[in-house]
């Protein structure tokens, strides 16, 4: 859907108009967990219906997966990143505790116009974000807002305790929310919290309570904690709760809504809800099989996918829910506006925003250099630390090039150039066990010591 501009004073709703995904290529399994902790294929399948995951690598952190997720959705959108108002990204895993990942994602893909801030609200962070854009459009006070939902949990989780390390995977998702003059898109949400249940779900360490120590990190309370039997309660009873309340705050009745995309934790919390509502199983998707729980990302992913196998049509009647840590719940009621099942945008479009993204980045650099040039030269380490600093973020371009070049050719003659062989210049520092950050990076992107990680991929990106 082509970027239109819509009155400000005339009717303004806000609807979805571009859509994007990634995924780490690293694809874990049920049986490659049961090797490192006491669990089977059986139990995680049986409790769960999770089968696999996908885990980042040492390459690919929050901030890469948002990144990739939101230039597909900028190109399906035919928005270019200079036209965004407003970048936020849900997250639980931020690249940093500040600055934003938003702030990095706005920056990154050259959004020069936007302002941006992260949004916290555990797995329902995503419709949190997607409730807040609604409301900057509608009031006129944006046109365009980029809405992340992007994870790596692989980061925070003890790789250790089989009752979380096998729930969680890793991942971003995007939606561009656009202003249009129709009366469609974002209808209604619903949100809530309860933070009297903020300790059944938490990382105990790292905020300004218990700030790390080498203590905490002995505890290994840098890991997430949850008591998942209380939160299987809570998620059962307010799933259901949540879509009826949001269902009736638009006007609607249940039996309207063509298809519920709900947060992807448990199939049974899934199952629970379709029993509590009275629906048919097939007005639910599920895609936790693939992809475990993404947290944030997994609304937005499950929609993409939806979206791809054909289950959403102009005017169907959708709907959005979520839970999580905090404790915290929200859903969205919204009338999909795109006319017809979206056309990929031609290459040369997508191939714009990648470019756009791309000057963008250089301009940063040449900003970072100018702005630690008069510092480093007047400062102890003299021209030495200027040359070491340029050489630092010349590297950064170089394996960006490289990157750019890489998608393009993917495009145009479906191959990739063979990756940096290990020792090479542009080679990093390689992930756990192939499987990124179990035990938190360095700097340098060494390991830090950390739990036993898990075990390497059993395939690769489908
Ligand atoms: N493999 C084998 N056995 C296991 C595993 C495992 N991976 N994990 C737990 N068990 C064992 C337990 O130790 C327990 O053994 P015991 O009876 O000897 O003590 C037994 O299995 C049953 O444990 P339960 O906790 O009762 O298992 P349950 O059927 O409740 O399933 C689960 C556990 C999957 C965690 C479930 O409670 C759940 O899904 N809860 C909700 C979690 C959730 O949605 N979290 C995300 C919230 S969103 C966010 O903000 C990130």
């Amino acid at each position: 859907m082509a970027a239109r501009k819509v009155s400000p004073r005339g009717p303004r709703y806000a609807q979805i108009t571009g859509w994007g995904m990634a995924v780490p290529e690293k694809v874990v399994t049920n049986d490659d967990l049961a090797k490192i902790v006491e669990t089977s294929d059986e139990w995680i399948t049986s409790h769960t219906g999770i089968k696999q995951r996908r885990i980042a690598d040492g390459r690919e952190t929050t901030l890469t997966l948002a990144v990739r997720a939101a230039q597909e959705a900028l190109a399906v959108a035919g928005v270019m990143p200079g036209q965004l108002d407003l970048v936020i990204v849900a997250t639980v895993t931020p690249e940093y505790l500040f600055p934003s990942t938003a702030s990095l994602v706005q920056d990154r893909i050259g959004a020069v116009a936007a302002g941006a801030f992260d949004l916290s609200a555990g797995c329902s962070g995503f419709i949190y974000a997607l409730s807040m854009a609604a409301d900057a459009v509608r009031s006129g006070h944006a046109d365009h807002v980029l809405v992340i939902g992007a994870e790596t949990l692989s980061r925070i989780v003890d790789w250790k305790d089989r009752n979380t390390c096998v729930l969680f995977g890793d991942g971003a998702g995007a939606v561009v929310v656009s202003a249009c003059a129709e009366q469609c898109g974002i209808m209604a949400s619903v949100l809530g919290s309860d933070g009297s249940g903020g300790d059944l779900l938490i990382v105990p360490g790292g905020g300004s309570r218990n700030p790390l120590s080498r203590e905490l990190l002995e505890r290994g309370d840098q890991f997430a904690k949850m008591n998942g039997r209380e939160v299987y309660r809570f998620a059962t009873t307010i799933m259901p709760r949540a879509t009826a309340a949001v269902v009736q705050k638009a006007g609607w009745q249940l039996e309207d809504v063509a298809l519920v995309i709900p947060h992807q934790a448990n199939v049974r919390i899934i199952d629970a809800a379709i029993k509590r509502l009275g629906l048919p199983a097939d007005r639910f998707f599920v895609n936790i099989d693939r992809y475990g729980n993404t947290s944030s990302a997994s609304i937005p992913i499950a929609l993409c996918e939806a979206i791809a196998a054909g289950r959403i049509n102009a005017g169907d009647r959708l709907v959005m829910v979520g839970f999580g840590a905090g404790l915290t719940w929200a859903a969205v009621a919204l009338e999909w506006g795109i006319p017809e099942p979206a056309r990929p945008r031609p290459l040369f479009f997508r191939w714009l925003v990648r470019a756009w993204s791309f000057l963008a980045d250089l301009r940063s650099r040449l900003r970072r250099v100018e702005r630690r040039t008069y510092d480093r030269v007047l400062g102890p380490k003299g021209t030495e630390g200027l040359r070491e600093e340029v050489e630092e973020q010349t590297g950064r371009l170089r394996e960006e090039v490289q990157e750019q070049t890489g998608w393009l050719r993917e495009r145009l003659v479906g191959r990739r150039p063979a990756p940096p062989t290990a020792g090479s210049p542009d080679s990093r520092p390689s992930a756990p066990q192939e499987l990124g950050g179990a035990g938190g990076r360095t700097e340098g992107g060494d390991k830090a010591a950390g739990p036993q990680d898990p075990p390497s991929s059993s395939g690769d990106a489908h």
